[in-house]
């Protein structure tokens, strides 16, 4: 970086940092960095940030006293204090010895201004780790000297090189354990430089340290003549970093607009990145209609311009459509910037329940949420040997790259281009919980090729001229449950009561349309996928549709629910696994107890019962006859026939 530019960088920062609230105890004009550490459990992560904030004199005496007193009580360094317990502030944190989440601490020295984000190193806390990632200039990788590269220190760097870190510092940690001994040192230096040559860092800096004792924090080590290199603090004062949120392009979107008075509208929202400024000719991205800043309030007060991460609310020259969940933009890129419903992206999957390519989940952008699901998993990344691996579905912590579809057409820029309008995290739909984190690689298509064509013959006519209501029954039950028998039974009662209907049954579609389709896992969820969307085709022309397949997960019935726009009934065949097995009408169940059929559910597959079934059928001591009549009865009940 020029030192022009670096200075630009460092006013800039030093903007944000007084903008910000948390930062006022260190405001002035220094340079900010914003780093962050990670590596493996017990790594010593708590306890370098403790040592860091103590030797910038951040601690208070007082906090001193009850840090002695607290050592005593939970600590895990015996008499002496444990800096670890100033920084794992949360209790349950104290007591099971580990970090859990993330925790931003501040500190400065005379030179710098320091934002640290303390991502935990525990193998299921990695979302934390990315959360913590995607906003710093710098990691801090901590290796335990006694224990060198281990698959997490492998992770963690794939992680942060993904996530465009390009400064590390790998700090050997705990170096006294092992008598500062130069080879130990020199033999992890080699292992890492080994596995990590190919993630694209800047710079990466080798330093042995030992957070507990303070050697090579603040300055140099008497027990470590042969250690040439800068210590720690030294080295994070004068690093030279881009900081790359104020110079992507201006991307801000609108969270909220209020109309103050008759002739003002005001647009509020969290600048994502680059700069605005009072006069600068601005762009509504879903409408293209262009105006110009008039004016931008902070907290602070009437400003002239804002960055990136500051609060904002603002008004234009003109009226122009800009609604919440809409992004402004700089006008000059309007022709840059389009919505796309399919992208390539780098995938990072959290949750203990994989990842099931079809599968839908909410996809949380920096302005909108929409479904989504993995069309394609090109490959997994080994995190042992960063080769790519062919993957039919994601575990906790695995990295990959997929090909995305989005439900509707979303605003994604490429990561690399910008870390915040790149990024996105991926929700369950039933559970609301954060399932994984995707970086945009690039889009692969835009949205605006194909186009939802309007038809004169609507469903609704369609249902009218067939005299009926469309609904969908969706049989679901172990094989041999009798839900063929049953659909088979009901539809010849409609049929004669002269009602228009189709069975979708699961051993007739696998011989055609899911011919492709076997019996694993995500088989079964594109088999379900398919047959929804054909049952909602059936719907829409008027039919009255009986969908009869074993569909064994909870989450893809949940799912084929909610895409109907007609009444949508699950039948729940409820036959228990020893009945399937006495009447085993196809032989079945006898060839998968002999270990002949791989995942026959119910014998070596899962089957996830109906919590709550429109209709709960069980058949057992029940002719097919009196189950078709209660279903009858259940519908005419319910007004549908
Ligand atoms: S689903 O699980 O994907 O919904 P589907 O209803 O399409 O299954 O197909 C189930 C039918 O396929 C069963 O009734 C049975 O005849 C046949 N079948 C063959 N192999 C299996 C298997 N491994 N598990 C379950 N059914 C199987």
């Amino acid at each position: 970086m020029s030192s022009e530019i670096q200075k630009q960088a460092i006013d800039k920062n030093a903007d944000v940092a007084a903008a910000s609230p948390l930062a006022s105890p260190l405001s002035g004009n220094k340079s900010l960095l914003r780093f962050l550490t990670c590596g493996s459990v017990d790594d010593g992560k708590s306890t370098l940030i403790g040592r860091l904030l103590k030797d910038s004199q951040q601690i208070m005496d007082d906090q001193v006293l009850s840090l002695e007193k607290d050592s005593k009580q939970f600590g895990t360094t015996g008499e002496d204090m444990d800096l670890a317990l100033l920084v794992d502030g949360l209790q349950a944190e104290r007591e099971q010895g580990i970090t859990i989440d993330v925790a931003y601490r501040f500190f400065g020295t005379q030179r710098r201004k320091f934002i640290v984000a303390d991502a935990p190193g525990h193998e299921q806390y990695t979302r934390n780790m990315v959360t913590g990632a995607s906003n710093v200039d710098l990691a801090i990788l901590l290796i335990d000297a006694r224990k060198g590269v281990l698959p997490q220190t492998k992770r963690h760097s794939y992680i942060v090189s993904l996530l465009g870190v390009k400064h590390i510092v790998v700090a050997v940690n705990k170096i006294d354990l092992v008598g500062y001994d130069q080879n130990i040192f020199d033999a992890i230096v080699d292992d890492y430089k080994k596995v990590t040559q190919d993630l694209g860092f800047d710079t990466v800096e080798f330093m042995p340290i030992s957070a507990r004792y303070g050697e090579n924090i603040s300055g140099p080590s008497a027990h470590m003549s042969w250690y040439k290199g800068a210590a720690l603090l030294p080295y994070l004062e004068q690093i030279d970093v881009d900081s790359a949120p104020y110079e992507a392009p201006m991307r801000l979107p609108i969270q909220l607009v209020s109309r103050p008075d008759l002739n003002r509208r005001s647009y509020r929202g969290i600048m994502a990145s680059g700069v605005l400024k009072a006069g600068d000719k601005v762009a509504a991205l879903a409408s293209g209609k262009t105006s110009t800043v008039k004016d931008i309030i902070t907290p602070d007060g009437h400003v002239d311009k804002a960055l990136a991460q500051d609060a904002v609310e603002l008004t234009l020259n003109d009226e122009i459509d800009l609604s919440r969940g809409d992004i402004l933009i700089k006008a000059k890129d309007a022709e840059q910037c389009h919505l796309a419903d399919q992208f390539c992206a780098h995938i990072i999957w959290f949750d203990e329940k994989r990842l099931m390519p079809s599968r839908e989940y909410l996809l949380q952008s920096v302005n909108d949420k929409t479904s989504m699901s993995v069309s394609d998993i090109k490959y997994r990344v080994d995190v042992n040997s960063y080769q790519k691996e062919p993957a039919d579905t994601l575990e906790m912590n695995d990295i990959a790259e997929c090909n995305i579809t989005t439900q509707k057409p979303v605003f994604l820029e490429d990561y690399h281009d910008n870390k915040a309008t790149g990024s996105f995290i991926i929700i369950d739909r039933l559970t609301y919980k954060t399932v994984g984190a995707g970086v945009v690689k690039h889009a692969l298509r835009r949205a605006n090729n194909i186009v939802w064509q309007e038809l004169d013959v609507t469903p609704e006519l369609r249902a009218k001229q067939k005299a009926q209501k469309p609904f969908v029954l969706w049989f679901t039950g172990l094989s041999g449950s009798g839900k063929s028998t049953i659909a088979n039974l009901l539809e010849k009662k409609l049929y004669s009561t002269g009602k228009h209907s189709y069975i979708l049954d699961g051993d007739n579609v696998r011989h055609g349309l899911n011919k492709d389709l076997g019996f694993k896992a995500t088989d079964r969820v594109e088999n379900i996928r398919r047959i929804s969307e054909v049952s909602k085709l059936m719907a829409d022309s008027g039919l009255i549709v009986l969908v009869s397949f074993i569909s064994p997960y909870k989450q893809d019935r949940d799912m084929a629910r909610q895409i109907f726009d007609v009444p949508f009934l699950e039948v729940f065949v409820d036959t228990s696994v020893a009945e399937c097995i006495k009447r085993d009408p196809k032989g079945l169940y006898q060839k998968a107890l002999a270990g002949e059929i791989p995942n026959f559910t119910g014998v070596n597959a899962p089957y996830e019962e109906p919590e709550n079934p429109d209709i709960h059928v069980k058949t057992e001591g029940k002719t097919p006859d009196q189950i078709v009549e209660d279903i009858i009865a259940a519908l005419e009940k319910s007004g549908l026939i």
